[in-house]
């Protein structure tokens, strides 16, 4: 991994003390850190600790005239090439996603033209929050940001849930895998979420799909330097930014939507979503009244977006997923030769807490002659790798 000038913000939170040992991670991984830190931060973990760490001073206050005599902030703002902020507290998401300059860190923020990479960590009715959920909707859709985490268990205050803070180890990988630019240039497709079938215009057929791991691979694709397409089902994530988001219902509208960005040039096809199988036959007109104790519904096959792409002569290289629940490897490469797939990523969703509407998941690649396993790790994470690994195919043709 090549050295990286990374500055590290770290905000107020009990999380501050593992950001000790990020720092000692990153100087070991052969990069410079220099550290801001915030005055919440200071409550919890001295700057001493991070100098000593960091072998470099630390910024504390954007109006000390003898720090700015030294680095300035807008000369720090152009030193980073990365930016990490770890942990990034609930009120420091608030003014991030504000713009607001009210303090050193918002204002290198502001000021810098590197990424932004922030790691929340917080009491998990504090991540709930609806005004801290809006916030992160905000540094979702900021093409300089990108989130990382927050993990789920248990807090420091006794509470289990979201919000703790990715560890430090967590941290370095990803920052590894944003550095792989291995899909520059490349236009990506990728399909994600579910989609609904209607019964009558207030019903219709779905299932539990998230979309996340979708989203997390186009976000990953899109740090990997490709122009991505995402064809989406109905979920309730945040459009993220840079990316070329096309809304979609039915799986008739996802093969059309899909399709169509293929046609208008497409090196890699990846898809994600969970598609319903089959749809009603026929869609009610009216609302349909309950009538008998018992009603059936006449099902028909939906198309297959993937096999169609992948069955096109002119067929991008294209990645399926599948989801299983037992003999995995068997199912995957069987449905790998069907749809002539160069690549599949296999779930095991029988596993508790994994796959489906969760933040993490572990995955088995198969491909003609070989096989990878990835996690159990955050989507992210997983997205971030799968990325490495595909594009690592892709190039070899
Ligand atoms: N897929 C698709 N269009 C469909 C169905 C599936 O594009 N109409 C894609 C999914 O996005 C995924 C892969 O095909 O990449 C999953 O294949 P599928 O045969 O649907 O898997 P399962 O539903 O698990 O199949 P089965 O029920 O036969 O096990």
């Amino acid at each position: 991994m090549a050295v990286r000038k990374i500055l590290l913000g770290v905000t107020g939170g009990i999380a501050a003390y593992k950001s000790a040992e990020l720092v000692r991670l990153l100087k070991k991984a052969g990069h410079e850190v220099r550290v801001v830190m915030t005055r919440g931060a200071e409550a919890f973990v001295t700057p001493l600790t991070f100098q000593a760490l960091s072998g470099e001073p630390v910024r504390t206050s954007l109006l000390d005239p003898e720090a700015e005599a030294g680095m300035g902030h807008i000369e720090l703002a152009k030193w980073a090439d990365q930016v990490v902020v770890a942990p990034a507290s609930a009120d420091f998401i608030a003014r991030l996603a504000q713009g607001m300059a009210d303090d050193l860190l918002t204002t290198v923020c502001c000021a810098t033209e590197a990424p932004i990479a922030v790691a929340p960590a917080m009491n998990q009715a504090m991540w709930s929050n609806l005004r801290t959920q809006r916030n992160i909707h905000l540094l979702g859709e900021d093409p300089q940001i990108t989130l990382w985490g927050p993990d789920q268990g248990e807090q420091a205050c006794g509470d289990n849930g979201p919000g703790r803070m990715l560890e430090p180890a967590v941290i370095v990988r990803m920052l590894e895998g944003m550095s792989s630019g291995g899909l520059a240039g490349k236009r990506v497709v990728i399909t994600a979420g579910p989609t609904r079938e209607p019964i009558d215009p207030v019903r219709y057929i779905s299932n539990h799909s998230s979309g996340k791991m979708g989203y997390a691979l186009a976000v990953a694709a899109r740090n990997a330097g490709a122009t991505v397409v995402l064809v989406s089902g109905p979920v309730t994530l945040a459009a993220p930014a840079g990316i070329d988001i096309r809304h979609v219902v039915s799986a008739d509208d996802m093969l059309k939507a899909s399709s169509q960005a293929v046609d208008e040039g497409c090196d890699l096809f990846v898809a994600t979503a969970a598609v319903a199988d089959y749809r009603p036959e026929n869609c009610a007109s009216d609302k349909i009244k309950k009538s008998s104790e018992v009603m059936s519904l006449p099902l028909v096959r939906n198309p297959d977006t993937l096999a169609t792409i992948a069955g096109r002569s002119d067929a991008p290289f294209t990645v399926g997923f599948a989801a299983e629940t037992s003999d995995v490897a068997h199912y995957a490469k069987d449905k790998m030769q069907r749809k002539n797939l160069r690549m599949i990523v296999a779930n095991d969703v029988s596993a508790p807490g994994l796959g489906f509407n969760s933040d993490n998941n572990a995955v088995t690649v198969f491909w003609a002659d070989g096989q990878e396993t990835i996690g159990p790790d955050s989507k992210q994470i997983i997205a971030q790798r799968l990325v490495t690994l595909i594009g690592d195919h892709l190039k070899q043709g």
